[in-house]
């Protein structure tokens, strides 16, 4: 080997590790400014590209493909080439995934608040960005899956299969539920129709959780746990049930986002069957992430990095509790609708994919820029900080979400409703607020993030991180 490649390859880890930073904030504010439309209104401030419908998927493209997909770049290069044993394959074109996907997010940046999109969930950018997620997608397959090809060690470490499957599948859904008929540059309609584009939708929408915010976030989980622990992971035979149970239940569960629809009512019993048999693997997955620790307990206590990584787990371990029940469909009709799914989500996004993703990068921003941690207290406060954001968001959720679809569905004894739709609306306000808070604390808790690692990465210089020797390897 020469200098070059017996060196790993940190530059765009690095570039996807500060982004992930950066463009957790942007989502995160945008997340708090919508919190408190919901609970002030006067913040709409009367302008269109202000508003609440505006925002709101500004909000969820932000963090879920900007700060999500950014830890998710940010670690799936870092694991794999650690894991192999080489460098990146093609570091050029690892490159051009970190300059394409910041375009995209420019891209949503722009076009969403000026009510451009195609109106599916979490697809609605137009097809001009549609393309180019497919260019940058398709590029970002063939770099992880060309450093797999040349490893230098025989076994697949059990993170680069989640990874992987989170890689092929989204490739798989985006490429399906983005097929659309353009009109002009920034109009086009979807390829199907009716019942087949909610179908598709959630086929779609319900595999990105799956696939984007959950086998790619295990896939941090299976590398980061036993690193920051040092522990081995407590179970690999596990590891590997828990991929493919899980990989091959998440994909039929879709229909439970469309229950009491005019979708057929067998579909909607298959997603809902599915999606109770998603609990084992689920909670397969949870437990052998958090037994890792066993032995090792003790770490807990002083370890904030640790904490980080453990609570997201157990937050992943409630909303795949949470999820199969509300797929439940007698549960679904009280659920579907209200604020429920909404502290549902935030269990899930806030609670493991952000606990998760932060974890990762303390450990990691340190480690690319070879230096210590500027403060573990601050670390320790972030915790605190963020941990308490998250209950108070989720308690308020269920609260007014379970309100709100009891309200709606009392009738009195002549069969009239009981309450006006205001009225339910009137009784969420305070329940707004405290949310509002919830997210406002996550938020201050990414800035004193942001400070300590800023202080860590100037007292760092780039790490120049040396490839072991064939015979080290294993
Ligand atoms: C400061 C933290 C955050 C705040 C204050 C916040 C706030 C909000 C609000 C107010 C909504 C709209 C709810 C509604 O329409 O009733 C929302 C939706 C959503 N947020 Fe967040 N959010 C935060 C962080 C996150 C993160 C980190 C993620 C993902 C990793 C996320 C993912 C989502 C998703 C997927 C939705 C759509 C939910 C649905 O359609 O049911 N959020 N958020
Ligand atoms: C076993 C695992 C899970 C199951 C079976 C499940 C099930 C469900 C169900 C039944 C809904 C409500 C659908 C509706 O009434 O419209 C829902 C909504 C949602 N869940 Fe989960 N969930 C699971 C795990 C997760 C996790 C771990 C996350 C996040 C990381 C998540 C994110 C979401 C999002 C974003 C929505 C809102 C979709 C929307 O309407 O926009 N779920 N989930």
């Amino acid at each position: 080997m020469n200098n070059e490649t017996m060196t790993y390859d940190y530059t765009v880890v690095r570039q996807f590790a500060i982004t992930t930073i950066i463009l957790g904030i942007v989502g995160m504010t945008v997340g708090v400014l919508i919190a408190s439309q919901m609970a002030w209104p006067v913040l709409n401030f009367d302008t269109s590209w202000l508003s609440f419908g505006r925002l709101r998927p500004l909000h969820t493209n932000a963090v879920v493909f900007g700060f999500g997909g950014s830890a998710l770049f940010a670690t799936s290069y870092y694991v794999v080439q650690r894991t192999c044993h080489v460098r990146l394959f093609a570091p050029k074109l690892a490159q051009f995934t970190f300059i394409g996907w910041m375009l995209v997010i420019a891209s949503a940046v722009v076009t969403l608040p000026m009510g451009l999109t195609s109106s599916k969930e979490y697809a609605e950018l137009e097809w001009p960005i549609d393309i180019l997620i497919t260019v940058v997608w398709v590029a970002y397959a063939v770099v992880f899956f060309g450093t797999i090809a040349k490893r230098r060690v025989k076994h697949i470490y059990v993170a680069n299969w989640f990874f992987g499957a989170f890689i092929l599948t989204v490739a798989m859904l985006h490429i399906v539920n983005s097929a659309a008929v353009p009109v002009s540059l920034f109009k086009s309609y979807s390829a199907y129709s009716g019942v087949q584009d909610a179908m598709v939708q959630w086929w779609y929408g319900h595999n990105a959780v799956g696939f984007f915010l959950t086998a790619g976030f295990l896939g941090i989980m299976y590398y980061f746990i036993p690193k920051q622990a040092e522990r081995p992971v407590y179970s690999y035979r596990l590891s590997v049930v828990h991929f493919w149970a899980l990989s091959f239940t998440y994909i039929w569960a879709g229909p439970h986002h469309l229950h009491y629809t005019a979708l057929p009512d067998w579909t909607q019993s298959l997603g809902m069957a599915f999606s109770l048999i998603l609990l084992a693997p689920s909670w397969g997955g949870m437990i052998n992430g958090i037994m890792t620790l066993s032995g090792a307990w003790e770490k807990l206590r002083s370890d904030p990095i640790l904490k980080f990584l453990i609570v997201s787990v157990s937050f992943y371990g409630m909303s795949t509790f949470e999820g199969p029940m509300m797929a439940i469909k007698t549960v679904n009709a009280l659920s579907h609708y209200t604020d429920w799914t909404v502290g549902h989500v935030h269990s899930g996004a806030l609670g493991w994919v952000a606990m998760v993703s932060i974890g990762a990068m303390y450990f990691l921003i340190p480690k690319l820029f070879d230096t210590e941690i500027y403060s573990q207290k601050l670390i320790e406060t972030h915790f605190w900080i963020a941990t308490i954001g998250i209950v108070l968001y989720i308690t308020s959720m269920w609260i007014s979400g379970i309100m709100q679809g009891l309200m709606w569905r009392a009738i009195n004894n002549d069969g009239t409703l009981t309450y006006s739709f205001v009225e339910s609306v009137q009784a969420m306000h305070p329940f707004y607020i405290v949310r509002a808070s919830g997210g406002l604390l996550f938020l201050t808790g990414m800035l004193i993030m942001a400070y300590n690692m800023t202080r860590t990465i100037a007292k760092g210089k780039a790490a120049v991180a040396v490839i072991p020797e064939p015979a080290a390897a294993h």
